[in-house]
């Protein structure tokens, strides 16, 4: 199964399918082929592995696939279906497939007399799927909020200045956090103060290879002068402040992570709603005072009320502090 999981990381990370990988054993314990999946419109792993073998070798053999096999008919046809077919003895998987149409998979197997084992190594594909688990799971993309403020906790200066309150390696490893979702989202507020890119580009200026798409929340028009329009993707505006509605329209348009740049207001909105389900926050060894601080309302009126959180990690990156954490508690 570890095999597979490192076998699955080679798949694409973004998008509408899940990175999945796969090993085939035959009856002696030696491994005959392996299998990933390329991203969506591909084989999926086990069909992938199971291409690369004779109908003798895939008789009686055991398939170590890291995500139960799929019952269900897309693009490609269901794998669990594909593996009775090849006469497959026995088949060990790590996560339950958490979606709607494609769960029933292993029931399938067992129908058929497949021995199935489920549930090897599955707290390591839970973590390695983790955005596509919680995207398929809620019918929604998975919520990274990151800010960037002082060390007193200010996103921006008295007169709104904000570019850049960190530091270079900072803002590289936002650029790759950038590349790594399927969209970047910000208010209104952000477009109109600091008319970003939001592009993901290497420290040299140059695009990442994956660009997310740019989305912009909010009732006021984006001029058309904004740099935003000359983004490689279209962007999606969302002209109203429904955010449980904009996540739906993400997820329908294949959406499944996003990456929410700001500024204080969308942010705080996201959090209060229960909808963040990871942060990431950069903190500078700057003090700025002032009333621009990096979150607004959050409905917190009393102690008691306030958001847990969980912190994931703690990194120095040149001269800032880079924190990931998780609330405990949601709204929704
Ligand atoms: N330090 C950082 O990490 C960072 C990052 C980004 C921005 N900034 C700074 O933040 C400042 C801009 O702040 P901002 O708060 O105005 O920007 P913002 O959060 O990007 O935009 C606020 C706007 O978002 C819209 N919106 C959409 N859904 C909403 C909801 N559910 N609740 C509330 N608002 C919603 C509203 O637009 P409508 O009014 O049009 O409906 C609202 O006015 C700038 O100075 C910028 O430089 C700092």
């Amino acid at each position: 199964m570890r095999r597979a999981i490192a076998l699955a990381s080679n798949g694409p990370s973004n998008g509408v399918n899940p990175q999945v990988g796969c090993v085939v054993l035959n009856s002696a314990g030696t491994i005959i082929a392996e299998g990933w999946h390329r991203g969506a419109g591909t084989a999926h792993a086990e069909v992938d592995a199971l291409s690369q073998l004779t109908p003798e070798q895939a008789q009686g053999s055991t398939f170590v696939v890291t995500l139960e096999p799929c019952n269900h008919t897309g693009r490609t046809g269901p794998c669990a279906q594909a593996l009775i077919e090849a006469g497959v003895a026995q088949v060990v998987y790590a996560a339950t497939d958490p979606g709607h149409a494609s769960s029933g998979g292993a029931q399938r197997l067992r129908d058929a007399g497949i021995e199935v084992l489920g549930g090897v190594l599955e707290d390591d594909v839970e973590e390695l799927l983790e955005e596509w688990m919680l995207a398929a799971r809620l019918h929604r993309p998975h919520v990274t909020v990151k800010w960037a403020a002082s060390l007193d906790g200010r996103a921006a200066a008295h007169d709104g200045t904000s570019q850049w309150i960190s530091g270079p390696e900072s803002r590289a490893r936002v650029h790759e956090q950038r590349s790594a979702a399927d969209a970047i989202v910000v208010g209104t507020g952000t477009v109109l103060a600091d008319n970003p890119s939001l592009t993901a580009r290497t420290p040299e200026g140059e695009l990442h290879d994956h660009q997310p798409i740019p989305v912009i929340i909010g009732t006021r028009n984006v001029p058309g002068y904004a740099l935003v329009h000359q983004h490689p993707l279209e962007p999606l505006i969302i002209g109203h402040n429904d955010l449980h509605a904009a996540l739906s329209e993400m997820f329908d348009k294949g959406i499944r992570s996003i990456f929410v740049e700001g500024g204080p207001t969308l942010a705080s909105a996201f959090i209060a709603s229960g909808l963040a389900d990871r942060l990431y926050v950069y903190l500078a060894p700057v003090l700025l005072g002032g009333d621009k601080v990096a979150l607004g309302e959050l409905g917190v009126n009393t102690l008691a009320e306030r958001i847990d959180l969980e912190i994931s990690s703690v990194e120095t990156l040149g001269a800032d502090i880079f924190i990931t954490a998780k609330p405990t508690r949601k709204d929704e």
